[in-house]
């Protein structure tokens, strides 16, 4: 049973490289786990989500008892796992790994509940990508402890109730919208985890350069923090390309000029775009004429896959302001010609009236 943490996320960033890839790659899993905070208290950031976790996790103390179900959603790269290893590791519990993906069949399931003990808290990654059959059974377990496990196929099939000791369910997902309501009302507390300000990014970037013995100063690491697009796991990634720079090409320390350098080597520019994002705005911008064009025009363009252009770059580019997707195409917002040095179009970029923002 896939209870490893390298072997969670490989899945779901298989198919990303990019160095501003919210995902997390391959030979990335080990250094990750030095730097998660191992306390709510070495936690930056997410102050109310901390709050209140905190909250959460002290009354079950008190009581002696297992804490509620909680939630964790939000975008890659903000620290769901991280949270849900503190959870565990707050309430003295074993944990016990596993993802939606993993669950196939509604006995995968009952396999892992059945070898659960009292307190044990059952981390379930993406949870929006279980089966059906899996949810339906999780529910249940949630809300009773108790599961029934169907033997056979047929007429002779039977179920047999199993029962489950108490535990705390511990999911996570990028897409809460995505699951369904039966299931995202079993959980006690739900967390929304929010992109990071720079000052907490750049206090990460600080907390890791300790961790890895990289010597900084407070000019480098803020620039890390301000390239970092609002995430921890960004940040850290630059944090060790800026490493390498520092230690090969100049004197090993992370000064503004060589965290500057090392990030222009890289290509992620001031405000964190990196070379897909630059240049899905930059055809937009100069060869369609700020659009509307097609996504499907756009990434042909800029020779990429259509997935890799909505899912990669255009979350980012959406969020900051720089295109705006509208029911005839994709669109360059005055931020985007600007930050290419070009002057916006006189007329409005956007069309009023129709421009109701919309997923294609
Ligand atoms: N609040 C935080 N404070 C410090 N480091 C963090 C924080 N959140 C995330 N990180 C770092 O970012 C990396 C990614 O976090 P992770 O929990 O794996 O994100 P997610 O599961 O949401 O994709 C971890 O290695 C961790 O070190
Ligand atoms: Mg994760």
């Amino acid at each position: 049973m896939p209870f490893h943490e390298e072997e969670l996320e490989a899945a779901e960033s298989a198919h990303l490289h990019s160095i501003t890839a919210a995902e997390a790659e391959g030979d990335e899993r080990a250094v990750e786990a030095a730097l998660r905070p191992r306390t709510l208290d070495e936690v930056v950031g997410q102050v109310r989500v901390r709050d209140q976790l905190g909250l959460v996790l002290e009354a079950a103390r008190q009581r002696g008892r297992a804490p509620d179900h909680v939630l964790l959603s939000g975008p890659p790269g903000l620290g769901k796992t991280t949270l849900a290893m503190i959870i565990a590791q707050e309430m003295g519990a074993p944990l016990r790994l596993t993802s939606g993906p993993a669950i196939t069949h509604a006995g995968d399931l009952a396999a892992i509940l059945s070898g659960m003990n009292e307190g044990d808290v059952l981390f379930v990654d993406e949870i929006h990508r279980m089966s059906r059959p899996a949810e339906e059974m999780l529910y249940m377990a949630m809300e009773d402890f108790r599961v029934d496990v169907v033997i056979g196929k047929g007429p002779g099939a039977t179920a047999i109730p199993l029962e489950i000791p108490p535990f705390t369910l511990v999911g996570a997902t990028t897409r809460s919208g995505l699951l369904p309501g039966p299931l995202r009302d079993r959980f006690g507390f739900t967390a929304h985890l929010e992109f990071y300000e720079p000052e907490e990014l750049d206090l990460i970037v600080q907390r890791s350069a300790r961790l890895l013995g990289v010597d900084v100063r407070a000019d480098g690491t803020a620039e890390i923090a301000s390239r970092s697009r609002g995430t921890p796991r960004i940040a850290n990634r630059l944090l060790r390309r800026v490493r390498d720079y520092a230690q090969v090409r100049a004197d090993g320390i992370v000064t503004l000029p060589v965290a500057h350098a090392a990030l222009d080597l890289y290509e992620v520019d001031q405000l964190g775009l990196d070379r897909l994002d630059r240049a899905v705005i930059d055809v937009l911008c100069r060869r369609f004429g700020g659009g509307p064009v097609g996504v499907s025009t756009l990434a042909v363009a800029v020779g990429e896959e259509r997935e890799t252009v909505e899912e990669v770059a255009e979350p980012f580019l959406v969020r900051n302001g720089f295109l705006a997707r509208t029911p005839r195409g994709r669109v360059a917002t005055a931020a985007a010609w600007r930050h290419l040095d070009l002057d916006p179009p006189p007329a409005p970029t956007l069309p009023t009236g129709d421009a109701t923002l919309f997923e294609e």
